[in-house]
């Protein structure tokens, strides 16, 4: 018995990179899943229907069922048709791991219109049409189920990017945290329904990573040592948010790599002060000024460290 058995999941962006270790662990799990992928370059360009195929014939080959459904996430006709195909395929729609992504890194100063527009319509505006196809199937069929709870699990997939204020990511980082607050705004819509949105942020190997000025750091150890960013670290997380365990777990953001987890508190505000007289230039220097006073910038700001 899979921890999956008889759930229908669909990932985005699974033909390559954590998107097919995250179809395959969930196969492997007993899902049926539906391997969507557009087969594009990391900077979007192109098309290909092989990685999904391949991804298909390799859950097939180890016992699993699966289906290609080769579409662009961002496009609303394709999403909504690959949310229809695990319904009509497989009879239901249970667990949406939201992946598919695209990088086009560059400074703002060099940055084109087109870099910037891509980046944040593959991330922000595929996780949203994927979601909001996902909740109006899920919308329906409770209501066909007298209101019953349903077994539903969206999954998006962010990065710590997002937290860094990543230079020269800053469409990347932008999206990151779209798609953080979009799930987080999910979750509590979609708790009517029974069902859990939450925010994983891996960090792997693909080809995304080795492209960056981090190869280095993603790269495999040559000594033999234990491989943090073997992207298979990830599958397990992804079939455990899935999973009955996390029937309670929604609104989160997990990051995992290698043997390590963690996961993200509410932000707090380091500054929580009422004034007595209403805020002018130096009433608000007098209570800024000594809070800022020694405080570097940036280094002591909103933003984590960068890796
Ligand atoms: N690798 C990491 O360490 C890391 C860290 C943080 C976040 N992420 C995120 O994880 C996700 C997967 O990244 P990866 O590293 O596996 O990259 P990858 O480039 O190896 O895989 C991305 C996959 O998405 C597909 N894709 C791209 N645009 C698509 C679209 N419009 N519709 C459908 N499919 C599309 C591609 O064809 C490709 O198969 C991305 O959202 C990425 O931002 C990765």
């Amino acid at each position: 018995m899979g921890i999956l058995d008889g759930k229908v999941a669909l990932v985005t962006g699974a033909g390559l990179g954590l998107g097919r270790i995250e179809a395959l662990a969930l196969a492997e799990a007993g899902a049926s899943v539906i391997v969507n992928d557009l087969g594009s370059g990391l900077d979007g360009e192109g098309s290909d229907e092989a990685p999904a195929n391949d991804v298909v014939r390799e859950i097939e080959a180890a016992g699993g069922k699966a289906a290609a459904a080769f579409g662009d996430v961002s496009d609303w006709e394709d999403a909504r048709r690959i949310v229809r195909q695990a319904v009509d395929q497989f009879g239901d729609l249970n667990i949406v791991l939201n992946n598919a992504g695209i990088q086009r890194d560059g400074m703002i100063v060099k940055m084109t219109e087109d870099q910037f527009d891509s980046v944040m319509r593959v991330h922000v505006k595929g996780h949203f049409a994927m979601i909001k196809h996902t909740m109006d199937y899920w919308r329906e069929k409770s209501k066909a189920e007298g209101g019953e709870p349903l077994y539903g699990r969206l999954i998006s997939t962010a990065s710590d990017s997002f937290m860094m204020g990543n230079l020269g990511q800053p469409n990347y980082a932008a999206a990151k945290a779209a798609i953080a607050h979009l799930t987080l705004s999910a979750a509590r819509e979609c708790q009517r329904f029974g069902a859990t949105a939450n925010v994983i942020l891996p960090r792997a190997r693909t080809r995304m990573t080795m492209s960056g000025p981090w190869a280095s750091i993603f790269a495999e150890p040559e000594d033999g040592s234990f491989d943090a960013f073997a992207p298979e670290h990830i599958g397990p997380l992804a079939v455990w948010v899935a999973s009955p365990h996390a029937a309670n777990v929604s609104g989160q953001l997990i990051q995992l790599w290698g043997k390590h987890i963690r996961v993200f508190a509410a932000p707090t505000a380091a500054l929580d002060h009422e004034n007595e007289q209403p805020w002018n230039v130096d009433e608000l220097q007098k209570v800024l000024g000594p809070f800022f006073e020694g405080k570097k910038p940036i280094e002591d700001g909103f933003a984590l460290p960068m890796m």
